[in-house]
């Protein structure tokens, strides 16, 4: 069997042990806006890796900015304490996430467009390349427009994207790396990526921008 598939199928079946069914998307063509891109889940093990390097606890509430058929809300119902929130686009993905998550008082799904939601209430912000460039720099602005805390923006993926924060008063890169594959405990390497995968972890510090 195809190594790298032996990872998605222990995916599916920790989605299972979570949600009760599959969160893969058997539909990756599918884009619901120009802008957008595929609903592809972040693997566990990503996850895994990424929020080592993240403090989260009780009081944080992580907004999945294109949360898809959920996978990020299912990590943090599974693995860690504090609330998390999905925005989608595609209502019909945003219905497959409300099946499944209505179990859990701590997550919750919109559906809508993140660049009309409030993001005051958040603590941490999770993007695994959900739009062009285009639409990033107009989330990066909202966050400065809106977010009047501390917070940790995490950006799997962002190959190609770094420079959109660059230069931007109040952010601090913490944190990078590159992912690409799923490395078992004797050390050996799955790949599941063509190509490495960069990763950055963010904070934003409101009070640094108005001292500028
Ligand atoms: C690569 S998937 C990420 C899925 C999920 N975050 C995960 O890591 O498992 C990107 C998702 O972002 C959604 N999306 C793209 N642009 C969006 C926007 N402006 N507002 C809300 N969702 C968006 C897409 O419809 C797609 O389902």
């Amino acid at each position: 069997m195809d190594r790298r598939q032996t990872v998605f199928e222990a995916d599916a079946r920790r989605d299972w042990e979570v949600c009760g069914c599959s969160l893969v998307c058997d539909e990756n063509a599918r884009v619901a806006a120009p802008g957008a891109h595929e609903p592809t889940p972040t693997p566990y093990f990503v996850l895994d890796e990424l929020f080592l390097h993240v403090d989260f606890d009780k009081d944080s509430h992580l907004l999945d900015v294109g949360c898809g058929t959920g996978r990020v809300l299912a990590y943090v119902a599974s693995r860690l304490p504090g609330r998390a929130t999905g925005i989608e686009l595609d209502g019909v993905l945003v219905a497959r996430v409300r099946a499944w998550a209505q179990r859990y008082p701590r997550l919750d799904v919109r559906c809508g467009n993140v660049l009309d939601e409030p993001l005051a209430p958040y603590t941490h912000f999770y993007l695994f390349n959900p739009f062009d460039t285009e639409v990033l720099v107009k989330f990066l602005d909202k966050v400065e427009a809106e977010v009047m805390r501390p917070v940790t923006l995490i950006h799997m993926s962002d190959n190609g994207e770094r420079y959109a924060y660059l230069g931007r008063p109040g952010w601090t890169l913490v944190q990078e790396g590159s992912i690409q594959g799923c490395r078992a405990e004797d050390g050996s390497l799955t790949p599941v990526y063509g190509c490495p995968q960069t990763w950055a972890i963010w904070t934003y510090v409101p009070s640094m921008r108005k001292n500028y």
